[in-house]
């Protein structure tokens, strides 16, 4: 069991009286109203967090994609975070939650015509563009635009963030942005072209990847960025940092947000870019848990299995990642752990959340919850096995409301055609 979690952060989740709370709410209250399993936030965590990010010195754009829940959109706007988009379907999240376009970076190494042209039509505040062929199609979908478009090019720094292969993004053999040799021959084509250019080229973006724990490759890439402006054609008035922040799964030593934000103000304070970043998991990670009910014991020789009502279809970032999300159960005890196998119910045997996981002994019934679940759980849920999607709850002080509701049988079919 790892309760570090709870002692660690002032992420809205603490033992009070032995038993879990989500800010002055119990887990057991909301369970029993909401059903299981179930994604629990807590809205003061999410609040402190931005809080200890944010600076007058930098300008923070959430990442979407790690949790884009509308209702969650609206708190992150109204706490005055631009957005960071990677798709058409986010900015209509974002637009359903009232962030206004001026507010929105568009990146993405895939983005369609269709994208880039309601995009463009929306007024958005700025383009990551990742390649030479996007910035060209970028260019003559612009020529109708009232105003041009603001572009920062990514940039592929060839940096090793020393983060899981699968979420490392600034190495040269991954696909993101343009490698040094691509921006050369962009620039040059550029240099010759006699298209008209209908876009602002005024940035350089750069994200090496997420869950990084270390501050030296963050800086090394901060680095490579201002050498890289130097050499610019044009004049780099935006440098866009990523995101990529890491946070502490397990005991390792995280990287606190005030760090980082001390950190970037110093390293930029002598130079007059206008600098963005864009994290996603720091600021909401730590901030929801998944609350799953124990199914099904299974003993065996030398084998516990603790059989839950949560799949790799709710969270799938053990299956995917490896990753080891802190667990802990519902009631404290003081019974001597045990050690047992923590799976879900899904025809798998990768829908395993914790190997010889060390918990206080429980039974069918109880609850236990995973940490750090804010990010990247529910928008990488899925319906395989024809699970509905969970519900999500938003805590604030002693009140509690639904973000988002059990998804239905019906729900698993709506857009098939019989
Ligand atoms: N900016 C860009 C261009 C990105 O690609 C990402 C994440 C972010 C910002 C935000 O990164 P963050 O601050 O959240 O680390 N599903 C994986 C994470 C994939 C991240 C993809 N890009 C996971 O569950 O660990």
């Amino acid at each position: 069991m790892n309760n570090k979690f709870l002692s660690n952060h002032s992420s809205g989740f603490q033992y009070i009286g032995g038993k879990l709370f989500c800010e002055e709410v119990s887990i057991e209250e909301l369970s029993k109203e909401y059903g299981s399993p179930l994604l629990v936030y807590s809205a003061k965590g999410i609040i402190n967090r931005v809080r200890n990010l944010q600076s007058n010195q930098f300008q923070v754009n959430y990442a979407v994609k790690s949790n884009s829940n509308i209702h969650l959109l609206k708190l992150l706007n109204d706490l005055g975070l631009g957005m960071d988009v990677v798709s058409a379907g986010e900015i209509f999240r974002c637009s359903v939650a009232g962030v206004s376009n001026d507010r929105l970076a568009f990146s993405g190494v895939g983005k369609t015509k269709r994208e880039l042209f309601e995009a463009v039509s929306s007024e958005i505040f700025m383009f990551n563009v990742e390649s030479a062929a996007e910035f060209w199609l970028l260019n003559s979908i612009a020529k109708k635009a009232p105003n041009k478009p603001l572009v920062s090019l990514r940039v592929n720094p060839n940096i090793n963030p020393k983060t899981h292969p699968y979420i490392s993004t600034g190495l040269r053999q991954n696909k993101f942005g343009f490698s040094e040799e691509e921006l050369k021959s962009f620039l040059k084509d550029l240099e010759k072209s006699s298209e008209k250019i209908s876009v602002k080229l005024c940035g350089l973006s750069c994200h090496i990847g997420s869950q990084i724990l270390d501050l030296a490759p963050f800086k090394q890439s901060w680095n490579y960025l201002i050498a890289l402006s130097k050499k610019m054609p044009f004049k780099v008035e935006y440098l866009n940092l990523g995101g990529g922040i890491g946070i502490a799964y397990q005991s390792e030593k995280h990287l606190s947000l005030e760090l980082f934000r001390r950190e970037v103000e110093k390293f930029f304070a002598k130079t007059d870019f206008k600098i963005n970043i864009e994290p996603g998991r720091a600021l909401i990670g730590p901030c929801g848990i998944l609350v799953s009910e124990l199914l099904y014991i299974k003993k065996r020789k030398n084998k516990l299995f603790y059989i839950i009502d949560a799949g790799m279809n709710d969270l799938i970032r053990p299956a995917l990642y490896q990753a080891i999300h802190p667990l802990f159960p519902e009631k404290m005890s003081t019974k001597t752990p045990i050690k047992a196998d923590i799976v879900g119910p899904i025809c798998e045997s990768s829908d395993i959340f914790i190997s010889n996981a060390k918990l206080p002994e429980l039974k069918a019934g109880d609850l236990i919850c995973f940490g750090n679940t804010g990010a990247y759980t529910m928008s990488m849920s899925s319906q395989y096995n024809s699970r509905p999607r969970i519900a999500e709850v938003l805590v604030e002080g002693n009140s509690h409301k639904l973000i988002k509701s059990r998804e239905t049988y019906a729900d698993l079919i709506r857009h098939e055609l019989f």
